[in-house]
């Protein structure tokens, strides 16, 4: 793990395990519901077909993978990691909780060092992730994604997008603990290095977040 996942990893497990006091509790909270409302919104707009194998990663609680496992093929079995244990410890109950254990499988890893084979994955997601990802970082884990999935897969991501109140950006920055955010534009020449193909720019509809979201899927 890099310095960026570490702070990251030491950042949820704080909100996690409730050291946050006040803003743990809101946070996991509005995980829990806006997670639930937006998987199924992301994974329709995103084009998820029946039998695509899905990788998650930074899958947080499960809310994405369950719901992916409830839309479509429920013979398929859906792949999530993420670097906070705690984190991981709340997805394995609500998978237990809703009886999937055999179908959403978890694991602990780092977006730029993922445990698959090349081409394993039709449909490789980073949902609310890419803001905790530095430069290099940001370079590395789509590098990663375009090694795991099949060619002609889909990388989906959703990030919130910079502002322009500055006030705004450095709420974000300060409540998120974010690393960077970034514009369409840059977002694409990331994609461009990394050889995806045919980005394009998609809306999700999730009034309730405070700021614009942005969701971009790309092929490889
Ligand atoms: C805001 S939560 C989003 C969770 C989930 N994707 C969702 O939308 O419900 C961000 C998650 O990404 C994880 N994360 C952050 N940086 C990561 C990295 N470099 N590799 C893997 N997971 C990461 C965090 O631990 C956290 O669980």
């Amino acid at each position: 793990m890099n310095e960026d996942e570490r702070f990251a990893q030491a950042f949820y497990e704080d909100l996690e395990g409730g050291r946050l006091g006040l803003f743990s509790l809101v946070a996991r909270t509005v995980f829990d519901v806006s997670g639930y409302f937006y998987a199924g919104n992301l994974l329709r707009s995103a084009g998820l077909r029946p039998r695509d194998r899905v990788l998650e990663v930074g899958c947080g609680a499960a809310s994405i993978l369950i719901r992916a496992h409830g839309l479509r093929d429920s013979t398929r079995r859906y792949y999530g990691v993420d670097v906070c244990l705690t984190m991981l410890e709340r997805a394995r109950e609500n998978i237990k909780r809703r009886d999937l254990s055999g179908w959403v499988s978890i694991a602990a890893a780092p977006a730029s060092c993922l445990p698959f084979k090349d081409r394993s994955f039709d449909m490789v997601l980073l949902a609310y992730v890419i803001k905790h990802l530095s430069d290099e970082t940001f370079a590395s884990s789509l590098g990663e994604a375009y090694r795991v999935l099949l060619p002609g897969g889909h990388l989906v991501m959703w990030e919130f997008l910079p502002s322009p109140i500055p006030w705004i950006n450095n709420r974000l920055y300060s409540i998120t603990k974010a690393r960077r955010l970034r514009g369409y534009e840059e977002i694409v020449s990331f994609l461009a290095e990394a050889s995806f193909t045919n980005p394009e720019r998609f809306s999700i509809f999730a009034p309730w977040l405070p700021t614009r979201t942005l969701a971009v899927v790309a092929t490889k």
